[in-house]
């Protein structure tokens, strides 16, 4: 594999030569990418010597091989490390002043940023800003060790020990064995959050990023399904590849998208955080201040889950999704059993939101209930260890349910067959 390792300026430097000797004694070629900050702790004999591939962080160099786009266009996986408050800001302001920002402009790859710096500096907001936006478009930001720092100081800031990195971002590539087991099958994913227009120019949304239903969608496809994702309003750069996407905005949209796909497949999974309301009426031209406060009336919108659940085939498998707080009336368990038997999916993925949990690029953990509330799995990990789980949930699910279904020319053949 063809590993880009950036390293940014900070004394931390020195430990990404280490992981440089991990990365290479697995087999893998790595292309080092300093910046001039960088060099001031590590010089470029060391990190030439180490690669064994020449190293500049300039785009004047190696021009006539246009550098600063072909070692990204080449990486399978980048690796910034120290991830610096510096380099953070300048990649989440997308600059292109050295020849690291320029490459991690031009990657498609994942990318995973090991931060190192005095803990003032990452707990600043402009800090945490930078790793959220990071973050929100698909940058894996590793979080930083507690521990001593350089001077007398500790506390959050210390880069990840080398072999933790390596871990970390090998895991983001290796992707496990899988087997083709829902070849033939058709699924169908919705994910995202819906958009209810008030205005031409406004909405009512929600933080989903989507994430979850894409992995779900990328892990189908990977087993061989034909998927179609109904992305409301999902990043781009998210999006999986080998799935058809089908982009909506709102309830009505993403509702319109299901049902006209639902007769013909075999497994519907509603990943998307839909509006339960939407504005009454949507006002033809932007709406005015009037200095006055404004009521927005709100309608319901239709429960799109339990009516596709409602209208399923028996062979069919409806999957559902349940972010639920847990409050004084009930655990996140009791009101995921609940919803279960109320929707009346096959299966309810419960997840606990909040708290860093469950949005975003965050791990998740789901437990699995079947449609009278009973646990059938518990998941937790990355999205795609979710998605994994929830996948094989509902492929033991069809096959169940294939084992039962006896063809009918079977059925009436056996009963005109000599006793
Ligand atoms: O009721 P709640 O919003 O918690 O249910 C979540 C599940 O129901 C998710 O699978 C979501 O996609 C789906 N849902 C829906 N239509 C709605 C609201 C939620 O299909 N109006």
């Amino acid at each position: 594999m063809r590993v880009v390792l950036g390293v940014a300026g900070g004394i931390a430097a020195y430990k990404s030569a280490l992981l440089l000797r991990l990365l290479r004694e697995a087999g893998h070629e790595v292309r080092v990418v300093p910046t001039t900050a960088a060099l001031e702790f590590v010089g470029v004999p060391t990190w030439e010597a180490l690669s064994g591939q020449p190293v500049t962080a300039s785009v004047f160099d190696g021009t006539d091989t246009v550098e600063h786009v072909r070692i990204g266009r080449q990486a399978d996986l980048v690796i910034v490390a120290p991830a610096t408050a510096d380099l953070m800001a300048r990649a989440a302001a997308g600059m292109a002043n050295d020849l690291l920002t320029a490459t991690l402009l031009t990657v498609t790859c994942p990318v995973l940023m090991a931060p190192a710096m005095h803990t003032e500096m990452w707990q600043h907001p402009a800090t945490a800003a930078n790793v959220a936006t990071l973050r929100g478009r698909g940058t894996h930001v590793m979080e930083p060790e507690v521990g001593r720092l350089t001077g007398a100081d500790t506390g959050p800031g210390r880069l990840p020990e080398p072999e933790a990195i390596a871990a970390a971002a090998l895991a983001l590539v290796e992707q496990p064995e899988r087997t083709a087991d829902l070849a033939g099958r058709r699924v169908v994913v919705s994910a995202g959050g819906t958009r209810e227009p008030l205005d031409p120019v406004r909405f009512l949304g929600n933080r989903s990023s989507g994430r979850q239903g894409v992995a779900i969608a990328a892990e189908a496809a990977a087993r061989g399904a034909d998927v179609t994702l109904v992305a409301a309003n999902v990043d781009a750069a998210l999006l999986p590849p080998d799935v058809e996407i089908v982009p909506v905005e709102s309830t009505a949209d993403l509702q319109a998208a299901m049902r006209e796909r639902a007769g013909r497949a075999d497994v519907l999974v509603m990943a998307a955080a839909v509006a339960d309301y939407r504005p009454a009426t949507v006002a033809e031209a932007k709406v005015k201040k009037s200095g006055d406060g404004l009521v927005i009336d709100l309608v319901e919108n239709p429960d799109i889950l339990a009516g596709l659940a409602r209208e399923a085939r028996p062979e069919q498998v409806v999957v559902g999704f349940a972010a639920e707080t847990g409050d004084a009336a009930g655990s996140v368990l009791e009101h995921g059993r609940a919803k279960a038997r109320h929707k009346g999916a096959d299966l309810l993925a419960v997840n606990q939101v909040g708290n860093g949990s469950g949005f975003g690029d965050v791990p998740n953990a789901v437990v699995i209930l079947d449609r009278q509330g009973a646990v059938v799995g518990e998941v937790e990990g990355t999205k795609a260890d979710v998605a994994r789980g929830l996948v094989d949930a509902v492929g033991a699910l069809l096959d169940t349910r294939a084992a039962v279904d006896v063809p009918s020319e079977l059925s009436a053949g056996a009963t005109t067959l000599p006793g």
